[in-house]
């Protein structure tokens, strides 16, 4: 686990609401900390909020690192990745969510709601939280990120 203090911080918009809430507690049954940054209901919402709240979150040292979820996934990882710092990264397996721990030191997580089961998504999760960052090759690159644009 690349947690040190088990302090994550977790949102979603409503197409992704039900995956949070699911995953609020299979994180919450390893022992970790979770803020739920909302959205808290099935109504219509904004997903840049969400995803924005908690990039800055992650990147202020709030939390140690966290999940997105929107229907997609493609959108609030966009906005998650506006925020200098963050390196969210959306994984629709198991391979990707190693890679990006191993390659990119991704501090958050982003998932599609309506594309990945429930059980998918703790594989991921699991993998992405149990996967440690390589460096060496890989940290020139990461440091470039915030950077160049
Ligand atoms: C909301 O309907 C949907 O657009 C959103 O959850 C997400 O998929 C956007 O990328």
């Amino acid at each position: 686990m690349f947690l040190k203090t088990n302090k994550m911080i977790i949102g979603s918009d409503h197409g992704g609401v039900e995956l949070k809430t699911h995953l609020i507690k299979f994180l919450e049954a390893k022992g970790i900390v979770v803020e739920d940054a909302g959205c808290h209901g099935t109504a219509s919402v904004d997903y840049p909020e969400y995803g924005a709240k908690v990039a800055k979150a992650v990147v202020a040292g709030k939390a140690e690192a966290g999940i997105v979820i929107c229907g997609t996934g493609i959108g609030i990882s966009i906005a998650a990745n506006r925020v200098k710092g963050a390196r969210a990264s959306l994984c629709h397996n198991t391979t990707y969510a190693k890679l990006t721990r191993q390659h990119n030191d991704s501090n958050i997580l982003a998932l599609g709601g309506r594309f990945v089961s429930f059980n998918e998504a703790e594989a991921i999760v699991q993998t992405w939280l149990s996967t440690e960052y390589e460096g060496g090759r890989h940290q020139n690159r990461v440091d470039l990120l915030d950077t160049v644009a």
